[in-house]
Order: C-alpha cells, then sequence, then structure tokens
C-alpha cells in the first residue's frame, strides 16, 4: 500500500501517523506520506496513481475541489459536499469521494447517542458536507453571514436561524463547523440555555478542547471534541483503500495523545 495526504502546508498533518498505526495494526505492508504539493503537480500525482504507484489519496486544504478535473468519477458523497478528500482507485477508474460528513456520522455513532434536533453552527465548505451527510435527520444551519446558511438551507430542505436569534435549548445536538476557536479564546456564539446532556460537537481540533466546548462541558453537555471527526473520515477512507475497517478508538488515542 503506498498512500498520502496532498495539501498545503501539510507539515503538521497528523494523517501519516493515523494511517500508519492503522496499516501496522491490519498486518498491511505500506506507508502513508504527506504531500506539500503545487497546484500544478496535482495532475501528476493523479496520472501516477493510474499508472500504480499510489493506491490512495487524502486531499486537504486548499486542494479539495482543485482535484476533481483530474478524476474519472464523484460519488454521491462528494457531489453532495461539492469536495473531494478521498481518491481510490476501482477497476482503473479514480473515484473522488468526501468521508467528513459520513465519518463525523460514524465517530458520533460510536461515541453518543445522538438522537433528535440538530444544530449546526456555520455555513462553509465543512458544513456543507456534514449536512449533506444528515439526509434523515432535523436539521437547523446558523451562520454569521446569513446569506449563506439560507443557501445551505435552500440546497438541503432544512431550516436556516441567524447566528443571533438561535435558541441553544432548542436542540439536541450542536455540531460547530467554523474556523472560531482555534485561537483557544473565541467562540462563535454563547451557549446560554444549554440542556444538561445535549451533545455539544467540535470539529476543530487543535485545540483539543475550544473554548465552545469548554463552556458546554460546565453546562454539563456530553462533549465530542475535534478528533472524533479527524479519525472517522480517516477511518473511512483506509476502508475505501483497504477493505479493512480499522479501529477508531486506537486512532482516537493516538491522536488525543498526540494532541495533548
Ligand atoms: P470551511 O470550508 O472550513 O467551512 P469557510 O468556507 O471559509 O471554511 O467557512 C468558514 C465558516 O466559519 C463560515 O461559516 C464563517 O461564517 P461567515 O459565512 O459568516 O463568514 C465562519 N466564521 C469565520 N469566522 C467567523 C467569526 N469570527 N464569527 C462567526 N463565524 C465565523
Amino acid at each position: 500500500m503506498r498512500l498520502a495526504v496532498i495539501g498545503h502546508p501539510i507539515a503538521h498533518s497528523l494523517s501519516p501517523v493515523l494511517h500508519e498505526q492503522w496499516l501496522r495494526a491490519s498486518g498491511l505492508f505500506g506507508r502513508y506520506e504527506a504531500l506539500d504539493v503545487t497546484p500544478d503537480e496535482i495532475e501528476d500525482l493523479f496520472q501516477q496513481m493510474r499508472d500504480g504507484v499510489w493506491d490512495g489519496f487524502n486531499v486537504t486544504i486548499p486542494y479539495k475541489e482543485a482535484v476533481i478535473p483530474y478524476l474519472d468519477t464523484l460519488d454521491v458523497a462528494a457531489e453532495a459536499a461539492g469536495a473531494v478528500n478521498t481518491v481510490y482507485k476501482r477497476d482503473g477508474k479514480l473515484i473522488g469521494t468526501n468521508t467528513d460528513g459520513a465519518g463525523l456520522v460514524a465517530a458520533l455513532d460510536r461515541w453518543t447517542d445522538w438522537t433528535g434536533h440538530v444544530l449546526v453552527i456555520g455555513a462553509g465548505g465543512a458544513a456543507r458536507g456534514i449536512i449533506s451527510a444528515l439526509p434523515t435527520r432535523d436539521v437547523t444551519v446558523t451562520n454569521r453571514t446569513m446569506e449563506r446558511a439560507e443557501r445551505l438551507a435552500d440546497a438541503f430542505g432544512i431550516e436556516a436561524q441567524a447566528l443571533t436569534d438561535v435558541e441553544i435549548a432548542r436542540y439536541d445536538v450542536i455540531i460547530q463547523t467554523t474556523s472560531v476557536g482555534m485561537d483557544g479564546v473565541d467562540s462563535p456564539r454563547s451557549l446560554k440555555g444549554l440542556r444538561q446532556n445535549t451533545v455539544v460537537c467540535d470539529i476543530i481540533y487543535r485545540p483539543l478542547v475550544t473554548p465552545f466546548l469548554k463552556e458546554a462541558a460546565k453546562a454539563d453537555a456530553k462533549i465530542v471534541n475535534g478528533t472524533a471527526m479527524f479519525v472517522g473520515q480517516g477511518a473511512l477512507a483506509f476502508e475505501y483503500w483497504t477493505g479493512v475497517r480499522p479501529d477508531q478508538l486506537v486512532g482516537m488515542k493516538l491522536i488525543e495523545r498526540l494532541l495533548e
């Protein structure tokens, strides 16, 4: 197995340690590299994959859309998300998928009971991927810029609310998808009114516990940190490449230890 994540910058990616651990645990011989690439190197990498040099790629910022022209097919998850985070090969064809949303769903299924009304905070690419993975759920999207929330709501037939108008107590599950909190200081909004045992998930994993999650923990919410989605999306990608379902718990422990 020869696998890699492509992006820029990529030096701090945790994907190589995660996947190499899973390769070892699965008894598979192989490597997973982090490739810092420029846009004009992408085409050649995909040609190398067609030639059998690579078995699979993860794709990260800023190339999740830029890789699309070099693939043969996008599956429904990539189409719905409008972005690709995983490329695998079937019958000689390069297929782009997106495991971010389904990975978060798999992780939440694994770690918590998360029934009920879902609030998604944010309306960027990450929110789109997550909302597209929740077709059967009651979802409300909220965003600082209401127009973007409305666009997502129209696309997926869900409700949009202005960030300032959201009544936190209405929700059983809250998923924070914005970049706010990476500085370890800010939150996209307060969690005033949060009910005990609400599931509160942040997709940020640096820091491991964002100010948003700290506030949730104080209100006795069930908190799920960003390593859940990171490991969940990685696990599904690994399964596409190898056919082996890797152990999410082992992955979470490894990543949390590296981030603590
Ligand atoms: P990604 O693809 O990672 O989701 P993005 O498309 O740039 O990134 O979206 C970033 C999200 O973070 C958006 O929901 C953005 O809100 P706006 O649409 O109003 O810009 C949100 N965001 C970024 N900075 C924010 C801030 N200071 N307060 C509230 N939301 C913020």
